[in-house]
C-alpha cells in the first residue's frame, strides 16, 4: 500500500538555538533561501506523499502562515514582473496538501507522533524531522520506501558515524539482511561508546505501521517527563518487524547553530547560482567579525 501522509514533528522548544527561537520557530531557519521545513516537505512530495501534517504549538502560527498562499505579495511580484521569484513562492503552497495538529505542551517527539494520531488514521505513514536535512536525489524517504514495498515492513533510516561520536545518537542493534538494509533487533538511545551495538545511528526519517500509536500510548515518560519515539519504537518492536536502511545521501543536523551553517554552506556550494560566489566567501574568511 503506498504511503500517502507524513507527519512532521515541530513543536519542540529549539532550545539548542535559543535566543533567535523564542520569537522564529527553529523550523524555519533558513539553508540559503528556504527554511529547513520545506525541504523536508519537498521530500516528502518526491516520495508520493499527497498530505502532510505539522505538529505545531501555540506561538508557532508562523509555521502554518508560510505555507498559506500570500495574495498581495503575489500581486506585487507579478506587478514588478519578476515571474522566477513569483513562481518560488506559488511552489510552497503547491507542495502537498499541508494540515496542522496543535501538540499543547513539548511532551516529547514520541507525544508529539501520537498528537497526529486522528489525522493519520489507520494506514502506514512516514514522520520526518525537520532538522534533519538530507542532501540526496532521490530523497531519503523516497529511497526507504522502496526498502517498505520491497520488505513489507517498517523502516527507520540511519547512518553510519565515526564509533568515537556514537554515544551522541539513538543506535540500532541490527542484523544486516542485504547491502544497506538491517533487521532491527533492538534500538539504544544515547548508549555508552563501549556499549553500543553498532555505529548504525538513527536519523529522523521513519516509516512505520499504524500500531505505533497504541505503542505510544502505552510508553511510559521519561527522566523529563517526555514520551520519546525511541521507546515507542521498542515497544513495537515486540509484535513487528523493523528495518533500517542505509540511505544514500548526507545528513546535516539542522538542530544546532553550527550544523546549519555547515548545510547553508555546502548547500551554497552544491548550487549552481551560488557557487562561485560562496567559494570567494570561503577564500576570503579570516578577519572576524569583531
Ligand atoms: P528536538 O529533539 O530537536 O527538540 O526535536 P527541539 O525542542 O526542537 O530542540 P532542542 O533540543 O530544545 O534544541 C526534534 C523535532 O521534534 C519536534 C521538534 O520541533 C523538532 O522538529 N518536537 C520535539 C515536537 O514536535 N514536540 C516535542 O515535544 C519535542
Amino acid at each position: 500500500m503506498k504511503i500517502r501522509k507524513a507527519v512532521i514533528p515541530a513543536a519542540g522548544l529549539g532550545t539548542r538555538f535559543l535566543p533567535v527561537t523564542k520569537s522564529v520557530p527553529k523550523e524555519l531557519l533558513p539553508i540559503l533561501d528556504k527554511p529547513m521545513l520545506q525541504y523536508v516537505v519537498e521530500e516528502a512530495a518526491e516520495a508520493g506523499i499527497e498530505e502532510v501534517i505539522i505538529v505545531t504549538s501555540p506561538g508557532k502560527e508562523t509555521i502554518a502562515a508560510y505555507f498559506q498562499p500570500d495574495p498581495a505579495l503575489e500581486k506585487h511580484l507579478a506587478a514588478g514582473g519578476d515571474q522566477d521569484l513569483l513562481d518560488r513562492v506559488r511552489h510552497v503552497s503547491s507542495l502537498a496538501e499541508v494540515r496542522f495538529v496543535i501538540q499543547e505542551q513539548p511532551l516529547g517527539l514520541g507525544h508529539a507522533v501520537l498528537t497526529a494520531k486522528a489525522a493519520v488514521g489507520d494506514h502506514p505513514f512516514a514522520v520526518m524531522l525537520p532538522d534533519d536535512i538530507v542532501a540526496h536525489t532521490p530523497g531519503a524517504l523516497a529511497q526507504m520506501t522502496e526498502v517498505r514495498t520491497r520488505f513489507d515492513a517498517g523502516v527507520v533510516a540511519v547512518e553510519r558515524v565515526p564509533w568515537e561520536v556514537v554515544q551522541n545518537y539513538g543506535v540500532v542493534d541490527a542484523v544486516e539482511v542485504e547491502e544497506r538494509v538491517h533487521r532491527i533487533r533492538q534500538l539504544v538511545e544515547k548508549p555508552p561508546r563501549e556499549e553500543a551495538p553498532s555505529n548504525l545511528t538513527i536519523v529522523g526519517r521513519y516509516i512505520l505501521p499504524p500500531e505505533i500509536f497504541s505503542c505510544l500510548e502505552r510508553t511510559p515518560p521519561g527522566a523529563r517527563g517526555e514520551i520519546q519515539l525511541t521507546d515507542g519504537l521498542s515497544l513495537l518492536l515486540e509484535s513487528q518487524l523493523l528495518y533500517a536502511h542505509e540511505f544514500q545521501g548526507r545528513r546535516y543536523d539542522g538542530g544546532t547553530p553550527l550544523g546549519l551553517l555547515r548545510a547553508s554552506l555546502e548547500f551554497g556550494l552544491a548550487r549552481a547560482d551560488t557557487r562561485d560566489a560562496v567559494a570567494d566567501i570561503l577564500r576570503g574568511l579570516g578577519s572576524p567579525a569583531s
